[in-house]
C-alpha cells in the first residue's frame, strides 16, 4: 500500500459515495470523480483522464450502466499504469461468456478483483425505482420473479477490503443479500415500514423503457425482463467469502431507510 489517493470512479454514485466515505473514515486519501466533481472525469472525454489519474494509487472502477460494455477500460488502464483495480461488474454479466469490461480489467491490471452484485436494494431509495416509491406507484416488468437484492453498504465493504487489504487479488465475488424476494414483496415491505400506501403495478418491458430517458431505459427493461424469468433467484456467497460475515438483509435496509418516525406523544 502507498499513501497515494485511491481513485473512485462514479464517486457520487450509490457505491462510489459509500466507498469514499469508508476510505475517508479510515483516514485514507481518496479522490472521488465523475462528470460532476471538482476534478472532473468523463469516460467520453479523454482530455479529463490525466488530471483525474494524476498521483493516484488503487482504482475503484465503476462503468456507468448506460455505457455497459462500451467504456474504454483498456485505454484508461494503459494511461493509468500498473495498479490495483477493483471492478464493479454485475451478477449474470457472464451469461454469454466473459464480458469485455471484466476481460479488459483482468488483462490490464496486475492486481484485480471483480465484484458481481445482484440488484441493489438502494435502487428503491436512490436509484431508478425511487421516484415510483415516492409517488406511491411503482410499475415494473418483473412479474413475480425474485432476486436476492444486495445492500450497497455490503458492496462498499467488499470494495474497500479489496482496495486496502491483501488476499482479494484474482477473486471474482458474486454479491447478493441472504434471501431472494419478489419486487412486489419488496415494495410491500417498504410500504409497511414507511406507513404509506405504495402500489406495485405490472407493466411490459416496452412500457417501462418509455419511463426512463435514453439508452438506460432499454437496458433496464431487458434486465428486468430477466428478473421475470427468475435469472437472479439465488443467493451468492461473495460477502461471506470476502468479509467472513453474512450479508445485510433487505429487511435491515428497509428498516434503516424507510421506517417512519416514531409518533410523538
Ligand atoms: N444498480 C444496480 O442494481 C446494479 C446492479 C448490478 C450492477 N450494477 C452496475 O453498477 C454500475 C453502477 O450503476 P448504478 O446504477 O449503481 O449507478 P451509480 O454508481 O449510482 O451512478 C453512476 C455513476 O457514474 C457516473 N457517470 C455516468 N456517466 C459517466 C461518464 N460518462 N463519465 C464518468 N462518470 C459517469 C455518474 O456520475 P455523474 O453523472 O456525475 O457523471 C454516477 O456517479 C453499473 O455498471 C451497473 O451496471 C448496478
Amino acid at each position: 500500500m502507498t499513501n497515494a489517493p485511491i481513485l473512485v470512479l462514479g464517486g457520487l454514485g450509490k457505491t462510489g459515495r459509500r466507498v469514499t466515505d469508508r476510505l475517508e473514515a479510515r483516514g485514507l486519501a481518496v479522490r472521488p470523480v465523475s462528470r460532476s466533481t471538482p476534478i472532473r472525469f468523463d469516460w467520453a472525454d479523454e482530455s479529463t483522464w490525466d488530471a483525474a489519474l494524476a498521483g493516484t494509487g488503487a482504482l475503484y472502477l465503476v462503468p456507468p450502466a448506460e455505457r455497459w460494455g462500451t467504456t474504454p477500460i483498456a485505454r484508461l488502464l494503459a494511461r493509468a499504469g500498473q495498479r490495483r483495480v477493483v471492478l464493479l461488474s454485475a451478477r449474470g454479466a457472464d451469461f454469454a461468456g466473459e464480458p469485455v469490461h471484466e476481460r479488459e480489467v483482468r488483462e490490464n491490471s496486475p492486481e484485480w478483483t471483480i465484484l458481481r452484485p445482484s440488484w441493489f436494494a438502494q435502487n428503491f431509495s436512490e436509484g431508478e425505482f425511487a421516484a415510483g416509491i415516492g409517488a406511491g406507484r411503482l410499475a415494473l416488468p418483473t412479474g413475480d420473479g425474485r432476486d436476492a437484492f444486495v445492500d450497497a453498504e455490503d458492496i462498499a465493504d467488499v470494495a474497500v477490503a479489496a482496495l486496502t487489504e491483501d488476499g482479494h487479488a484474482g477473486q471474482v465475488y458474486e454479491l447478493s443479500g441472504p434471501q431472494p424476494l419478489s419486487f412486489p414483496d419488496a415494495v410491500a415491505r417498504i410500504a409497511e415500514a414507511s406507513g404509506r400506501r405504495i402500489e406495485f403495478a405490472h407493466c411490459t418491458p416496452a412500457e417501462f423503457a418509455a419511463t426512463v430517458p435514453g439508452p438506460l431505459g432499454e437496458l433496464l427493461a431487458t434486465l428486468l425482463a430477466g428478473v421475470a424469468r427468475n435469472v437472479g433467484d439465488h443467493v451468492s456467497d461473495g460477502v461471506r467469502r470476502a468479509l467472513g460475515r453474512e450479508p445485510r438483509s433487505f429487511g435491515d435496509f428497509v428498516a434503516r431507510t424507510f421506517a417512519s418516525e416514531p409518533v410523538q406523544a
